[in-house]
């Protein structure tokens, strides 16, 4: 079975392949940071208007580089949701557009689904139940993740996302876009211990993220510095607060196995490209006994590959097909 999948919920636009259920063919991705770059975050409008030029030539280069052609194309799998209601328009009608005229059936995905099935990618694949910490620009949640299809939400951020308050602090850093990349470098010739920034842990046992108060601690400290015209310690701020989202993010997600019982975690989204993030979870899951599997960076960024994957368990388990008269939605509807 062959599965078209097609991302266009943030800035990203994407098309891949897949043959049955872990043979990626293509997985192509034409990013727009360059386009935001200049205004330290996407611009919902430039988003847009990008995935409209980019749509129809990534499409077909992912057919070209699988050496297929629509008529192969056995299922459409569709970001339909959350994102920019914009942007996930224009990869959601152009999907339904080429499932009316190809006859070919269209399947809707949730967003979150693609982060929660992207280490099914990998060659190593993780076994059921586990948790999966996804961290990325727009989301920070912990999924326990039953089977292909069935996922609870355990918790989630009540403010700004991990690589949210990364880009936040990239920007008041005056750090090139996007934020976590420039951080992370920037992280690595510092002190982690220099200051000690808050960590918001939140009720007992809660599985709950805030990472407002912390960006705003990185902003007093800034403020300290150039209020007495001393450089700012830039590599000193970054180490300390990317040690402080670390920490939580680590924590957290170990509190949920041992919570639920599980001993398997599953990092996804863009954040867990962070070679710090990596590199405790990993040392926590040894020390804990248990299996941790982090896919490849480009299966942890937006991608198509995941989306056509969660469409096709989608598709076979349910035999569910999306509506022509289905509309896109901002906000996850996992959980
Ligand atoms: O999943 P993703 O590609 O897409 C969206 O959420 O749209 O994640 C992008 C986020 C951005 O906030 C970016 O700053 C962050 O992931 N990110 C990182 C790193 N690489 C990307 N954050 C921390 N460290 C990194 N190495």
């Amino acid at each position: 079975m062959l599965t078209l999948g097609i991302e266009s919920s943030c800035d990203d636009t994407a098309a891949a392949v897949l043959k049955d259920n872990n043979n990626l063919l293509s997985n192509i991705i034409s990013s727009q940071d360059e386009i935001h770059s200049r205004f330290g975050g996407v611009v919902p409008e430039l988003a847009s208007r990008q995935h409209l030029e980019s749509i129809n030539p990534i499409i077909e280069e992912a057919l070209y580089r699988a050496d297929k052609s629509l008529i192969d194309i056995d299922l459409i799998a569709v970001t339909q949701g959350p994102g920019l209601i914009g942007s996930l328009l224009v990869g959601f009608s152009y999907a339904k557009a080429l499932s009316y005229s190809s006859n070919i059936p269209i399947v809707g995905v949730d967003h979150m689904s693609g982060h929660l099935l992207s280490a099914f990618l990998e060659k190593d694949k993780p076994q059921f139940p586990y948790i999966a910490l996804i961290v990325s620009g727009g989301t920070t949640s912990i999924f326990l993740c039953q089977n292909h299809t069935k996922f609870k939400l355990l918790g989630r951020t009540r403010d700004d996302a991990a690589g949210e308050a990364f880009d936040k602090v990239a920007k008041l850093l005056n750090l090139d876009y996007p934020g976590g990349p420039s951080v992370s470098i920037h992280a690595e010739r510092g002190d982690p211990t220099s200051f000690q920034f808050p960590r918001a842990w939140l009720e007992a046992d809660s599985l709950d993220f805030s990472f407002s108060g912390l960006k705003t601690a990185v902003l007093n400290k800034c403020n300290e510095f150039r209020q007495k015209n001393i450089p700012v310690p830039v590599g000193d701020i970054c180490s300390s607060f990317q040690e402080a989202v670390v920490e939580v993010l680590v924590k957290k997600t170990l509190l949920a196995a041992d919570l639920h019982g599980i001993k398997t975690i599953v990092l996804g989204g863009g954040v867990s490209a962070n070679k710090h993030l990596r590199k405790h979870m990993d040392m926590s899951c040894r020390k804990k006994k248990l299996q941790l599997h982090v896919p490849h960076p480009s299966l942890c960024t937006d991608n198509a590959a995941m989306i056509a994957l969660s469409g096709y368990y989608k598709y076979i388990t349910a035999e569910e097909k999306t509506s022509y008269n289905a509309d896109v939605f901002s906000r996850s509807i996992l959980g």
